[in-house]
């Protein structure tokens, strides 16, 4: 009899294997844009010439309201960065992220995109098609070993620092996956330092966010903080802060990363996940109160939608957010149900 929890534990288990592989296989592959991988790297992006028509978006009347201030420039930094461990897994991503930057190209032309290198480049050609896409690629030195996710944080914080007074507003960008429509820059101002939530705009028009009862993000903090602060999380339904886009003005950006960088573990460097899991532990233990952050959740300027909430007009290829009829400046991620958009 002693046995049948363990057997139920371990049946419990499977199924949980099963459901999450089920669920990272419908969200990880770019299948629909498999076929674009031979265009050649000096042709506009596949995103506006295929999916989307950016003259389209509506940006107009109270539409407009969401670009607040000075238009992007050459004083705004889109500041990328990673490593690449796994070829093959760039190979993948490769053609979204080339299409990515180049639509940012034409959306935030006169910003400054920097990408910040970890160790080697993935591919003989990544340095000059990075260029090719308006990205210039800098080596990041004097950064300690581990996960280039992790350690990204460290090379952009020397970045910034080594260019000091160079930049006023600062994006700091997942590589793949962040589509930017609009003049992102002209959202915010350099006083101001936005963090975002898990968001997304149900059918109803209500802006719902992820929190700790997802079994991703309470196992990273259960792993790194410990398992009784995981269950308080999941208890209070503690909301996720995503580390994966964050953009604020110079000075702040700069002291988020030196937060964020001298409170990491050092046995930690290694693990995806932790620096999410440790923005969140910041952020609750109101470590980043200091900043006055704020809190990102789902609108035109912003959203992290990986389950859904634009909706797409497919014969003006444009996308509108909730029920509204103006279209979204910033996306990280993008699903939309109900259509041929699936880009994440
Ligand atoms: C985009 O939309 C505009 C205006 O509706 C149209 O003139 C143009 O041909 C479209 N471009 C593409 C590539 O479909
Ligand atoms: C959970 O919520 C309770 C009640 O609001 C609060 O006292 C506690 O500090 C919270 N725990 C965490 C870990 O945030």
């Amino acid at each position: 009899m002693a046995s049948i929890p363990w057997l139920l534990r371990v049946v419990v288990g499977s199924l949980l294997l099963i459901v999450t592989s089920v669920v990272f296989t419908f969200i990880s592959p770019a299948a629909d844009l498999q076929f674009r991988i031979h265009q050649p790297i000096d042709a506009p992006s596949f995103l506006t010439q295929i999916k989307f028509n950016l003259t389209n978006f509506n940006y107009e009347g109270e539409c407009s309201k969401v670009f607040k201030s000075k238009k992007n420039n050459e004083r705004d930094l889109l500041l990328l960065g990673g490593s690449f461990p796994e070829i093959k897994k760039w190979k993948e991503s490769e053609p979204l992220v080339y299409g990515q930057l180049k639509m940012s190209q034409e959306t935030i032309p006169n910003a400054k995109k920097i990408f910040v290198l970890i160790g080697d480049p993935p591919t003989s050609d990544f340095i000059s098609n990075m260029n090719e896409c308006g990205v210039e690629v800098v080596q990041a030195n004097n950064v300690p070993q581990g996960n280039g996710v992790i350690i990204r944080f460290f090379a952009w914080l020397n970045y910034l620092k080594e260019n000091k007074g160079k930049y006023d507003r600062v994006a700091l960008s997942d590589i793949r996956d962040v589509f930017i429509f609009g003049d992102a820059f002209a959202t915010f101002s350099k006083d101001e330092i936005y963090l975002s939530y898990e968001c997304l705009i149900n059918k109803r028009g209500n802006v719902e966010c992820n929190d700790f009862r997802d079994t991703w993000n309470r196992g990273w903090i259960s792993q790194f903080f410990g398992h009784d602060t995981a269950y308080q999380y999941a208890k209070n339904r503690t909301l996720i802060v995503n580390a994966g886009f964050t953009f604020g003005g110079y000075d702040k950006i700069v002291e988020y990363l030196t937060v964020l960088t001298e409170s990491m573990n050092q046995k930690y460097f290694k693990y995806w996940g932790y620096d999410q899991a440790l923005l969140s532990y910041l952020y609750t233990t109101r470590k980043l109160d200091f900043l006055n952050p704020k809190m990102a959740k789902c609108d035109q300027q912003f959203c992290f939608e990986l389950r859904g909430g634009s909706r797409y007009d497919s014969k003006k290829k444009s996308l509108y957010v909730g029920n509204s009829e103006c279209s979204p400046v910033i996306r990280h991620k993008l699903i939309v149900k109900g259509s041929a958009i699936r880009l994440t």
